[in-house]
Parts: C-alpha cells; structure tokens; sequence
C-alpha cells in the first residue's frame, strides 16, 4: 500500500506575516477565468436544486459572485431561470454527459448562460472526454467550460487536455456527501488543491465542496484555488428554492440535500441508484447577501494576515503549517 499523506483544511494553517496593507479595501480579490467569466468575488455557488435557481444567481451577481444554475430540471424550466437572470450578471449552467446534454447546452447557451459546468461526480472518466469533444465542436475555443470533479493531478490535466477551461476539484468533500462513507474513495479537499494546483496546463481550479468557512476559503486559494465553490454555506438561506416549514418550536428550516441523495434521485428520476449524498434540514437564515459580504470580509483579511494584495501574491507568500 502507498503510504501517503493527505491534508484536510482543518489539518493546516497560515502563518501570520509582515504587512504593509493599511485598508482591506487595498486587496483585489478578484480572479479572471478568462474567456469572459471574471469575478470580483471568486465565489462560485454549487450547482443544487436546493441552491442555485435565479434568486441565487442575482444575489450572487449583485456582489460580483456568481452561480451555476442546476440541470434538475426540464430544458424549458432551466432556460426559463436564466432568462430571470439579470444579463449583466455572470452565471453558468450545469449539464450533464448523456441523454439530453447537447440539446440542453444549446438552448442554455442561446438563453445568455456565460459558461457550462459539465456536472458529474466522476469527472475523470470516458464519458466526459466524449462530452467535451462534442461541446468544443458546437461550440469553439472561446466559450468557456467548466468540467468535473476531479480529485488528482491526472484528473486535473485530463480534463484540461479534453477541453475544460476550469476544473472543479474534490471527490467527497461535500458537507452532504456520503460517496467516502458508500465507495471508500476521495482525498481530503486541501489536499486535492495542492496536487491538482502542480498543473502545468492553462486550467482554472475550482475548489468544490467541504469548504465550512472564509478560513478555508483562503486556505484554498493559498494553496492554489482560482475561485471556490459552496453550497453548505448558501443553504437555508432567502435565495434558496425551496418550502420553508416550521417546527413545535418555531424554529424555521429549509432543505439542503445531496443531488445524488436517495430524495433528490427519487425526486428526479423516479427511483433511486446507489446514493452517494444525504437530507440535512438546516436553519432558514435569511438574505444570503449579509453571508457573502462577511465571507468577503473574512477572505480580504485572511489576504492581508499574508501580506498579499491580490490572488497571485498569497500564492507566492503562503506559507502552511501543518497543527497536530
Ligand atoms: P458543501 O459546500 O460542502 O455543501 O459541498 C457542495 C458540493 O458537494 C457540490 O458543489 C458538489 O461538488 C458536491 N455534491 C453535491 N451533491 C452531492 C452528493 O449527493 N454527493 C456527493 N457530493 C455532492
């Protein structure tokens, strides 16, 4: 057996360096994914049927984030969402590799979606290089494209060969993920980052799933990260689709749920394959815009304890310790 090391963010910190920033307000966090998707805040919410629908995708674009609008859906019903997106906002559209993926990713394509994010949880596998290949020639080298996930440096690199402009990257990391506890494979997200950030490819990295606050956020982009991707931070939130129900209590909630979880199976397919996600309810709280300014705030002071003004700087200040 290979006898390797794998770093969660919780394993890691960032030490604490000299700075010279005076006002958060000097730090660009902004990061460009080129081919027309540039964020002011390289936040990127998953694409989940109990996220990412309108609302979420113009809260996000308010701030200079940005959402994948779900593919569980009819064609007409995710065009139809963005169609409620404000054009001058950047959103993106999942789809998946088989049934109806190219039809779909032509009419999101025509209805002003700024990227696909072709959305498997294997990503590094046959089907997406066939997918890829199809959407490259529908669609030429400049539109950009999202693909995964990846967990591995091979992953990573694959993808990027195929095709993809940006990679999302971790196998299992998800707060609502079961796929380690159902298959016993996955990395530790931190760790998924620093292999898949040893690319020698014109990739962006997403960093998906697992990520708890704006610590881990700078932890990511430290270790190499272009934008991060959340969908437990989001949830319960105003934007999110959804019921809210109340309990004896008076307590409110909402669902947030795996979309490989048995409900979100049977909800859109009629049955349920393996699961690798689970139903959590979580508590209803409120705008999510309040979050996203505290996740900048957060993300532009964990820039400044490096001394780094922009992406690129932190990258090359960084340094990890490793706590026990
Ligand atoms: P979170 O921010 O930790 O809640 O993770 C969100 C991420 O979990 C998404 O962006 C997906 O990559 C991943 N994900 C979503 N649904 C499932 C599932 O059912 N099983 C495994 N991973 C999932």
């Amino acid at each position: 057996m290979n006898n390797i090391r794998a770093l969660s963010y919780d394993d890691v910190l960032l030490r604490p360096q000299r700075s010279d920033i005076r006002s958060r307000s000097e730090i660009d966090i902004s990061t460009d994914l080129e081919r027309g998707v540039c964020l002011q805040l390289p936040i990127l919410a998953s694409p989940m049927d109990t996220i990412s629908e309108s609302p979420m995708a113009n809260a996000m674009g308010k701030v200079g984030a940005s959402c994948i609008i779900h593919r569980y859906n009819t064609i007409k019903e995710q065009v139809g969402e963005i169609d409620k997106v404000d054009s001058l906002r950047t959103v993106g559209a999942a789809i998946g590799v088989s049934g109806d993926y190219i039809e779909r990713a032509s009419a999101l394509v025509d209805a002003g979606a700024n990227f696909l994010c072709i959305d498997v949880a294997h990503g590094h596998h046959i089907m997406m290089k066939e997918a890829l290949r199809e959407l490259r020639l529908m669609f030429g080298g400049d539109y950009h494209i999202m693909a995964g996930n990846v967990a591995t440096l091979e992953g990573i690199n694959d993808l990027a060969d195929w095709g993809a402009n940006s990679v999302r990257c971790n196998i299992g990391g998800g707060s609502i993920c079961s796929t380690r506890i159902q298959t016993g494979h996955g990395l530790p997200g931190l760790q998924t980052i620093i292999e898949c950030a040893k690319t020698d490819r014109d990739v962006k990295i997403i960093a998906d799933g697992g990520i708890k606050n704006s610590g881990d956020m700078v932890k990511a982009f430290a270790a190499g990260a272009d934008a991060v991707m959340v969908g437990s931070l989001l949830a319960g939130t105003a934007e999110t689709p959804g019921e809210i129900y109340m309990d004896a209590k008076g307590t409110r909630w909402k669902t947030y749920r795996g979309m490989a979880s048995k409900e979100a199976q049977v909800e859109w397919r009629g049955k349920y394959s393996s699961f690798e996600g689970v139903a959590a309810r979580v508590p209803h709280r409120g705008p999510v815009q309040t979050i996203l300014e505290d996740l900048e705030k957060g993300i532009r002071s964990g820039f400044s304890y490096s001394g780094a003004r922009n992406l690129k700087e932190l990258q090359i200040k960084a340094q990890f310790v490793v706590q026990t």
